[in-house]
């Protein structure tokens, strides 16, 4: 049984065209999962997105930002990861087949790079194959392995780790330290807890 035979589906398996071009992007709501779910692995089998499972998508929900037509269709999803202060990621955007090329994806990768400056975050970056669509918006192609962080949380498990077709790129300042794996920067010492010094409780 599928997950959207078990929850409410919107508007989005509706077969007429949605009308994109009062296209609107909010912030996704847990009701959003199954639509994001079905939409992202959609686009997995050839290595276009990565796979998201449905547990991951619940528990990331407020990384994502939905695009729907004025009538509220669901047309198309991203996400921004936050590694720190240092880095976010763009992750999963896409929009449905039928709403490709009226400006969705350009709405909702604008609202996630806004979002990013909002966390104050000084670079976002990403892997891609269509390099081409995301010049429009500032980013440049870098080598991957200025990315330490993007490869530890993804690459090491990826099936296509010596076999990746996507370019890595990067908006804003090349990040100079990382969170994830071996840290350009020495760990923070751990606050030491001292035996005794707590109070006894009341
Ligand atoms: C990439 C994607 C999200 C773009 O969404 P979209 O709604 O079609 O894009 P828009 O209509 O907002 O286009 C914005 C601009 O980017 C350009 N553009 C769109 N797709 C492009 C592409 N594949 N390559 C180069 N430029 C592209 C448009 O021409 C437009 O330029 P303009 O502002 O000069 O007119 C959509 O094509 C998609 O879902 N692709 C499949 C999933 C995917 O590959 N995601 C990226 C994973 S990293």
């Amino acid at each position: 049984m599928s997950i959207s035979s078990l929850m409410p589906v919107s508007e989005s398996t509706s077969s007429s065209r949605p009308r994109v071009g009062g296209a609107a992007v909010r912030k996704a709501k847990l009701q959003d999962a199954v639509n994001i779910f079905e939409l992202v692995n959609s686009l997995s089998g050839d290595g276009t997105l990565l796979r998201r499972n449905y547990a991951e998508i619940c528990e990331n929900v407020r990384d994502f930002a939905v695009a729907e037509s004025e009538g509220g269709v669901f047309l198309g999803c991203g996400a921004l990861h936050l590694y720190g202060p240092h880095l976010a990621e763009v992750r999963s955007i896409v929009v449905k087949p039928e709403a490709k090329g009226q400006g969705a994806g350009g709405k909702l990768l604008r609202a996630l790079l806004e979002e990013g400056e909002e966390q104050g975050v000084a670079s976002v970056c990403l892997f891609t194959r269509i390099p081409d669509f995301f010049f429009h918006f500032g980013f440049r192609v870098v080598d991957r392995t200025v990315l330490p962080d993007k490869i530890y949380k993804d690459c090491q498990n990826c099936p296509r780790l010596y076999a990746c077709d996507e370019v890595a790129m990067v908006r804003g300042p090349l990040p100079r330290i990382a969170v994830l794996g071996p840290s350009k920067i020495p760990q923070p010492e751990l606050v030491k807890l001292q035996t005794g010094t707590i109070p006894p409780p009341k």
